[in-house]
């Protein structure tokens, strides 16, 4: 059996800028924390924990000290309250997230009623809402943009990792229920390329492995996007999770992870899988595949002993 991995895979750029900013934020002279876990992966928390960078679940729980924004952004009202408990604020809001908060607000001042769509419950979406002065719809699925009432004009905006063709779906709904609809794209690009890089591995191999945290809406979405490909896709946190019943008679299976998910947790899982006599691991290219056995896993660079 062979185990490729998808081009696109882990850290995205928001998340590696975010982690570099708590790692500098680190303080031993002051407390430290990110305001919720700064990424959706409970190893890289516990990394940082180390580092005497703690979690709080809310402002009112941070003192003194220095507060970190993760990746996800939060509303205007949490850097105001910052500010008026003198904390210090370190910003590790994605750009890509930044614009998305930024659209919506210069939507709504523009009198649209704001859409956004994306996932109701997630913390970037509040994060988006906040900037939207809490005042706008939130549409998951085709569905609720049906369910929508008519508006003369509308501002759409997306959850940075929400899928590509989802979003266009509901986008052509929701043009149904305006007269003037102002579409914001927000989708990051890592989101789609990660995307792509699944389907386009999901298509080529008989299963997937799908690495990243359990409440990862990036690498939910992955296993997902794999599964519509026709694909079956198992979504694992960590290597310990993998079952050799998985693998039983299968030729060929392919490897991703969110955009949350380090490294060295990918290095894991294909180790375990190199364990269970899967030797042969290889980068899948656009139109080439190179075959070898794998020695190692650094960044986005695979390297394949292919003698
Ligand atoms: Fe930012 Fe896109 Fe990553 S929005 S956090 S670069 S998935």
């Amino acid at each position: 059996m062979k185990i490729y991995l998808a081009e696109n895979r882990g850290f995205c750029y928001g998340v590696k800028r975010a982690i570099d900013l708590a790692v500098h934020a680190a303080d031993t002279n002051c407390p430290v924390y990110t305001l919720g876990p700064i990424i959706h992966n409970p190893q890289m928390v516990d990394q940082l924990q180390e580092m005497g960078i703690g979690v709080a679940a809310r402002l009112e729980d941070i003192a003194t000290g220095k507060v970190i924004i993760r990746s996800h952004g939060v509303g205007p009202e949490i850097y105001c309250q910052a500010e008026a408990k003198q904390l210090t604020v370190v910003d590790a809001t994605c750009p890509h997230v930044k614009k998305a908060q930024q659209a919506a607000q210069a939507l709504l001042k523009a009198g649209c009623r704001v859409v956004i769509v994306g996932e109701r419950h997630h913390p970037e979406v509040q994060s988006i809402l906040g900037w939207a002065n809490n005042e706008a719809d939130v549409v998951e699925t085709p569905l609720e943009a049906q369910a929508l009432p008519y508006h003369s004009r509308l501002g759409v905006v997306a959850q940075t990792t929400f899928a590509a063709a989802e979003f266009d779906a509901i986008v052509a709904i929701l043009q149904g229920k305006c007269d003037e609809c102002k579409v914001e794209r927000t989708i990051c690009t890592a989101t789609d390329l990660r995307q792509q890089a699944a389907v386009n591995l999901a298509r080529n191999v008989d299963s997937m492995i799908i690495v990243g945290g359990r409440s990862s809406a990036n690498t939910a979405r992955l296993a997902s996007v794999c599964r519509t490909a026709g694909t079956p896709a198992y979504h694992i946190e960590s290597a310990s999770e993998l079952k050799a019943e998985w693998f039983a008679g299968l030729q060929t299976v392919g490897i991703t992870a969110g955009a949350s998910t380090p490294d060295w947790v990918i290095e894991e899982v294909y180790k375990k899988m190199e364990a269970m006599n899967m030797t042969d691991v290889v980068k899948l290219e656009t139109g080439t595949i190179v075959t070898g056995t794998i020695v190692g896993v650094r960044h986005d660079e695979v390297f394949v002993d292919i003698g």
